[in-house]
């Protein structure tokens, strides 16, 4: 296939970590050939306009911008002065401006607002004073404070390409001793090859076609490869789950989450065993994450104490290192994770482990990912490859999974008996069964999207853990329908929110049978009595709320207290496949939120 064919192909694999430009650079012949724009890959590449650039090799990047416009000046890939070197980078490099303005005073033409363009042209200097391409990195790096994943290609030198990582990730695929290619996820050589390696920070590799040679940035030492199998299947990067093909990955991704949540559920029991010795052993437990992760989060500290368990102390990453600036001894920080990757998640946990000598166990989805890498202990969700940008089925795994703990810690603290334990097990089993009803009847659920889709605020209103999938339900249909949402802990609402209701204020209230049902018919009271539209995600033996209701979504659980305590996937899920529905009904793009990224790996 031609190469910049096969970058394209992969680049739109990886548009869910950004999408508001795109370029690609190949080295023709001891020339680069360079063309980016803004925009989404397909409308770059129309009339073939990437797919027909000719050369032996090159770069490639899909971005999300932090630093400058998406422009297309300020697109990936960029160049030296010469021309002659083509570099992509994912990060942000902190001291961009002081290099820069020393670039401009030695000569320097930069053409971009970006952080990035300081790479190539410092590449540059080094090469002039004579180190190969492979050291010029090496002293570029050194001098660059922050986050980088960077791919680089010089035009004098087809035999190979350099790479570079500091908290940015970067994975190799290898056809070994045909082919190499490189990434900031799998999924961007998926169909090549099924043989990895992923590189770890202060490292630089050199790519040669079907070989790799991995250097420490810091002492120049040759590293031993440690090549991983892949084992996502081609069917997780396509819209299309047992035979049948989706509009959009995000319903597809919907669909798979029986299968998902079952996995999980069924996870080895000694996978979860020391992961759980560690949260006992620690005086302090704290839970951080970031989005949709920390709600999960939120619904983890939740199910550890309602299940007997210890106190657990839930925090945003982005907020963790303010809010704890004396940590105390022997805690233990549960880190929650699509990717794995995101910036403010690794920066919380590092500045524990490394300040203060926290342990991490974390709970993540992508194997070998950041994250892994700095925990005492994991737990690997089983959602597999999650393409749509909007998390729903790493969601529903990663509760699964933190259902499956505070249950553990039931049974070791003897919260429960052992009868009582095995009860709420098979409750959370029966959960599988439950979610695919919920989406063997998706249509009840499209008819309330449907109805909504015109509203412009909606409050999404519950107590207790429901209050994380309120939440949870308020952010999806934010990001992915763009309708201002806002969620509260209902008994908040009277504090000031509820001076926005009035005659037709849409409110959706998550209500669950459980101890706050009796105190959650009173809020919903409260509003009705102004005028609010009462929206109610209800049981489906569900008759109180469902009387003063204007519409409900019905959720099949059993009316007993081990399906009701274990029932908080079935209702975030309906909630996460109304959002799809809006969305789609509005005709816009759920998998690909404007302004979102998949993956964020900046702070
Ligand atoms: C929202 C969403 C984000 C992520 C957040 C954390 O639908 O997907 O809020 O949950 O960016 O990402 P991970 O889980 O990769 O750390």
């Amino acid at each position: 296939m031609p190469i910049a064919k096969l970058i394209r192909e992969g680049l739109e694999r990886m548009e869910y970590r950004g999408y508001d430009s795109a370029g690609i650079a190949l080295v023709n012949d001891g020339k680069i050939e360079l063309r980016k724009k803004a925009g989404r890959i397909i409308d770059i590449n129309k009339n073939g306009w990437l797919d027909s650039m000719s050369g032996q090799f090159g770069v490639g990047h899909t971005r999300w911008a932090t630093h400058g416009r998406p422009v297309e000046f300020n697109s990936h890939p960029h160049l030296d002065c010469s021309g002659k070197i083509a570099l992509v980078h994912n990060g942000i490099i902190e001291n961009y401006q002081d290099l820069r303005k020393e670039l401009i005073a030695r000569g320097h033409n930069l053409k971009s607002d970006t952080d990035t363009e300081v790479f190539p042209h410092l590449i540059e200097e080094f090469i002039g004073k004579g180190f190969d391409l492979k050291d010029s990195v090496i002293e570029t790096v050194k001098l660059c404070k922050g986050a980088y994943g960077v791919v680089v290609c010089h035009a004098d030198t087809p035999e190979y390409m350099v790479v570079a990582r500091k908290e940015s990730p970067l994975i190799i695929g290898i056809t070994p001793g045909e082919t190499t290619y490189c990434g900031s996820d799998i999924p961007a050589f998926l169909p090549l090859t099924r043989k990895a390696i992923i590189l770890d920070d202060d490292e630089v590799a050199v790519l040669y076609p079907g070989e790799v040679e991995i250097f420490k940035v810091k002492s120049g030492e040759k590293k031993k490869l440690d090549m991983m199998d892949v084992k996502y299947s081609m069917e997780a990067a396509q819209k299309v789950l047992d035979g049948k093909s989706y509009k959009w990955f995000m319903h597809k991704e919907l669909h798979e989450v029986p299968r998902k949540i079952k996995e999980q559920i069924m996870m080895p029991q000694e996978d979860l065993d020391s992961f759980v010795k560690t949260i006992l052993e620690a005086e302090r437990i704290f839970i951080t994450a970031a989005g949709t992760a920390f709600y999960a989060a939120l619904a983890g500290k939740f199910l550890i104490s309602n299940f007997g368990g210890p106190y657990v102390e839930a925090i945003l990453c982005s907020e963790f290192i303010d809010t704890l600036p004396n940590m105390p001894e022997n805690s233990v920080v549960i880190a929650v994770s699509q990717s794995g990757e995101t910036a403010d998640t690794i920066e919380a946990i590092r500045y524990a482990r490394e300040k203060h000598g926290a342990k991490i166990c974390s709970i993540v989805n992508v194997v070998g990912s950041s994250l892994t890498r700095y925990s005492d202990e994991v737990i690997i969700t089983t959602a597999g490859l999650e393409i749509a940008v909007a998390s729903q089925k790493a969601y529903c795994t990663q509760v699964s999974a933190l259902t499956l703990i505070a249950l553990r810690i039931a049974e070791l603290k003897e919260t429960y008996s052992v009868e009582e334990i095995k009860k709420f097990r098979d409750a959370l089993l029966k959960t599988v069964d439950i979610a695919e009803n919920i989406l063997i009847e998706e249509g009840k659920i499209r008819e309330i999207g449907e109805k909504i889709s015109n509203e412009t605020n909606i409050y999404f209103l519950a107590r207790g853990i429901s209050t994380s999938a309120a939440l949870e339900g308020a952010l999806k249909l934010k990001e992915i329908a763009y309708i201002h949402t806002e969620a509260y802990a209902a008994g908040e609402s009277k504090h000031g929110p509820i001076a926005l209701i009035e005659e037709g204020f849409p409110c959706i209230f998550i209500a669950p049978p459980d101890a706050t049902y009796s105190r959650l018919i009173g809020n919903i009271m409260e509003m009705k009595s102004r005028g609010a539209k009462i929206i109610s995600v209800v049981a489906d033996f569900d008759e109180n709320v469902t009387e003063i209701s204007d519409y409900t979504i019905r959720i099949p659980i059993e009316n007993n207290k081990y399906a009701i305590a274990t029932s908080i996937v079935p209702f975030v899920l309906t909630l996460q496949l109304m959002a799809y529905f809006v969305s789609d009904f509005k005709g816009l793009d759920p998998d690909k939120p404007k302004n979102l990224a998949k993956s964020v790996t900046v702070k």
